[in-house]
This record gives C-alpha cells, sequence and structure tokens, in this order.
C-alpha cells in the first residue's frame, strides 16, 4: 500500500517500514563509526526497546558492543491494509540487521508492567542466554495497571500548586500561544502518575529477574529521567511527571541494595530533551527543544538519541573507570544542554518567540523532520508516492 503521514495532533497514526528501517540503519551506522565500546555489556534486556532512546540503547549495546539483545515493547504489529506502529517496524528492521551481523537478537511484544510479560522474558532469558549483565528500563507510558493488586492508574501531565501558563507551539502549523494547564486537584494525579512512570516497575523487575538467578555477576541496570530547565520546570520537573522522576530516582538506592550480593549497580541517566513520540506530548516542551535544537545546532553541539545512548555507554557506564555522577548520584548526558550559555540562549529566545518570527529564531523545521522520521517519514532515497509492503514482520515473534 502507499503509506503517507496522517496525523492527530501530536501523534502520526501511519508509519512507513521502508523508511523506518533507513532510520535504523543510520542509527547503527552512527554507532558502527565511533568504534567498538570497550567493556561493553554482552547481554542485555531493554524494557521500552522499540523507540527513542530505548531502540537507541538496543543499537549502541549491539553494534557498539556486540550484545546479544532482548527487547521488550508494546507495538502495534502490521497486518494487510494496515501499517504497524513504528516501534513494530524500528524492531523489526533491528533484528534483520542483528542477525546479519551475527548478533542474537529476540523480542518480546506486550505489557512489560504485566507479570505474564515479566515471566515470558525470563524465560527466554533462561533459554538462550542463561543470565543478562544489564537491563535498560525506557518505558513511557500514560497508564500501568499494577499485577500485584490489579489497580490500573492513568498519569497526567499537570503542575502541582498552581495555575502555569505560558507559550507553547503547535509544531504543525507554528502557531505559537499562550496556554494554561490547572494544577492537580487533588493528591491522586499526583499518585496516579508515579505510580506509572515512577520507580515501582523497574524495582518489580528487578525483583523477579534476581528471583529466577537469571542476574549476572556485576549486573547494571540504567533508567532515564529528565530535569530541564526552569522554565519548564512547572509542567515537568516540578510537575506530577517531576514527582515520578523524583521516585524513578529514588529507586536508585533500593535497587542498589537488591543487588548488593551480585556486586550490581543502578543508575538513573539524566538525558537531554529530544523529540520522541512521548516528549511531543508534553505542552510547552516542544517549543523549548525548538530553541534548544537552534542553539545546540549552532554551537556544533546538538545530539540525537543515538549519539545521546551511545555517548551514555561508551564515556559513562563502560568507561572501565569509576562512573562519574552528580551530588544526588544521577549520570548526566544533558550537560550540554544544560551549559549556561545553551541555557542562556535559550532563555532569551524564549522571551522574543511568536508565531511571526518562529521559523527565524527557532529550529522549528528541525522539529517537524525528527517527528516525522519517528514514523519512518521524511527520509532521503525513500520513495513515499510507491507501493510498499506493510506486513513486515519482526523475525523472533511469531505470527
Ligand atoms: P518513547 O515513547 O519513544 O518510548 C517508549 C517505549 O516504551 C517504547 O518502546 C514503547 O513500546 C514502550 N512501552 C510503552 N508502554 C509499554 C508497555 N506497557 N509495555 C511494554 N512497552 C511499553 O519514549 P522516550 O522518550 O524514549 O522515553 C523513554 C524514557 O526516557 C522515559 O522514561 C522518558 O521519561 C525518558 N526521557 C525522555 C526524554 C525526551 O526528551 N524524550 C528526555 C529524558 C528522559
Amino acid at each position: 500500500m502507499i503509506i503517507q503521514p496522517r496525523t492527530r495532533g501530536f501523534i502520526c497514526l501511519t508509519s512507513h517500514p521502508e523508511g523506518s528501517a533507513q532510520n535504523i540503519k543510520n542509527q547503527i551506522e552512527y554507532v558502527k563509526s565511533k568504534g567498538t565500546i570497550a567493556n561493553g555489556p554482552k547481554k542485555v534486556l531493554v524494557i521500552g526497546a522499540s523507540t527513542g532512546f530505548g531502540i537507541a540503547s538496543r543499537i549502541t549495546a549491539a553494534f557498539g558492543s556486540g550484545a546479544a539483545t532482548i527487547g521488550v515493547f508494546f507495538e502495534k504489529p502490521a497486518a494487510e491494509g494496515k501499517p504497524g506502529t513504528a516501534g513494530w517496524y524500528n524492531s523489526a528492521a533491528f533484528e534483520k540487521e542483528a542477525q546479519a551481523a551475527g548478533l542474537y537478537a529476540k523480542s518480546i511484544n506486550g505489557d512489560a508492567f504485566s507479570d505474564e510479560v515479566k515471566k515470558e522474558t525470563i524465560e527466554l532469558i533462561k533459554k538462550d542466554l542463561g543470565q543478562v549483565d544489564l537491563i535498560v528500563y525506557s518505558l513511557a507510558s500514560p497508564r500501568r495497571t499494577n499485577p500485584r493488586n490489579g489497580v490500573s492508574y492513568a498519569s497526567v501531565l499537570k503542575p502541582i500548586d498552581q495555575p502555569f501558563t505560558d507559550k507553547t507551539v503547535d509544531f504543525h502549523t507554528g502557531v505559537v500561544s499562550d496556554i494554561s494547564i490547572q494544577p492537580v486537584e487533588n493528591k491522586d494525579d499526583i499518585e496516579n502518575t508515579v505510580a506509572v512512570m515512577g520507580g515501582e516497575d523497574w524495582k518489580f523487575w528487578i525483583e523477579d529477574l534476581k528471583a529466577a538467578g537469571v542476574l549476572a555477576e556485576g549486573v547494571k541496570t540504567v533508567a532515564y529521567s529528565y530535569i530541564g530547565p526552569q522554565l519548564t520546570y512547572p509542567i515537568y520537573r516540578n510537575g506530577t511527571i517531576g514527582r515520578a522522576k523524583d521516585h524513578l530516582e529514588a529507586t536508585v538506592p533500593v535497587l542498589n541494595n537488591l543487588l548488593k550480593d551480585l556486586n550490581g549497580v543502578s543508575y538513573v541517566s539524566v538525558n537531554k530533551a529530544l523529540v520522541t513520540q512521548s516528549s511531543s506530548a508534553i505542552p510547552v516542551v516542544p517549543l523549548y527543544i525548538s530553541l534548544l535544537y537552534k542553539v545546540m545546532k549552532e554551537k556544533g553541539i546538538h545530539e540525537g538519541t543515538i549519539e545521546q545512548m551511545q555517548r551514555l555507554f561508551a564515556e559513562r557506564l563502560y568507561t572501565g573507570e569509576a562512573i562519574a555522577t552528580d551530588e544526588k548520584g544521577r549520570i548526566r548526558v544533558d550537560d550540554l544542554e544544560m551549559r549556561e550559555d545553551v541555557q542562556e540562549a535559550v532563555a532569551e529566545l524564549w522571551g522574543q518567540v511568536s508565531t511571526e518570527n518562529l521559523s527565524q529564531i527557532s529550529d522549528i523545521q528541525g522539529y517537524r523532520d525528527e517527528f516525522f522520521n519517528l514514523f519512518g517519514f521524511n527520509f532521503d532515497g525513500i520513495d513515499y508516492e510507491a507501493d510498499t509492503n506493510e506486513v513486515v514482520n519482526v523475525p523472533s515473534i511469531e505470527k
């Protein structure tokens, strides 16, 4: 079928299989161009492995360090006349490239929050790898059912104490407007968001993996967080999602305790703000990212998810030396985003930005391009007018 982008708000409803494959190939080429990661992981489980930071982590482990990888994700498979989701096509392309390079790669498509998927993953590790030496936890989801009490939680993106008004952009139309977001009405909104995006499920995973004996001596686990600038604090770091990130970060010592007898260690890595399916859903953030990209590209320090994850592995997690962290024990790969000169320049542009000057003073075009790239669109060399086979399978997943 001919697959063109179809968008609804910040969601793209269609994805292109060949474009997604190109996206994966480009990321693999980047990682290969940076050379082998000495002391890198060898047997890796990535939870949330199909898009954004998760697929970039999987690619870095496999093609930077020759790792066998198991990826867990929640994606819609492709069917005749109905394209799959981007994460599905990404994973199909990843497995094919990994196989061609002689690397073990298998995937599980299902709800990572459930006990069933945890069990299935453990069985697969036991059968094929024995143990894993790195677990990347990269889930981003609007809801979660806790398997231990059956309660379902929905997360919200809201400020906590007072209403928040600031600029935002509709990145499709380029209209900059003010947005006011009311604060949470009760504590439930905070607790629910923490239940979805906090560290509880990460802990459940590590507990179950440990109890099953599938964690290797010296195992590492890493989950991803965000801090960002003051201007997004009310909606991000001081908002409901920030409380969830506080909880995720507070889970680190709990996991360290759990992993002590294996000489294992857990980390949160604070990553840079980037265009992903999740970040495009947060008000204000796309406008901030458009300005940030402009500044960082001009300074020659822009990075995408793959550059971030390659740097996390090669220059933080697997240097062979003690891992550098901030005063709260977090790994920082948002260091370039948070540089004073970068933040000053963004703050100045933030004061000026309007619908009229958006295309001159921001990288809104770069934002749009990357947004469509996420779904396999906008890649050179792909004929988007041509018929393409939408029924692409992930080799390790039975139909
Ligand atoms: P994303 O939306 O690109 O990826 C989410 C992944 O989670 C996908 O692989 C998806 O299939 C999987 N997933 C969602 N629900 C699932 C479920 N129930 N079961 C199994 N898999 C499920 O998101 P992104 O942006 O890569 O986020 C990953 C982490 O990075 C999050 O913790 C996010 O907060 C963090 N982060 C994101 C930043 C950004 O600017 N995008 C910045 C810093 C941190």
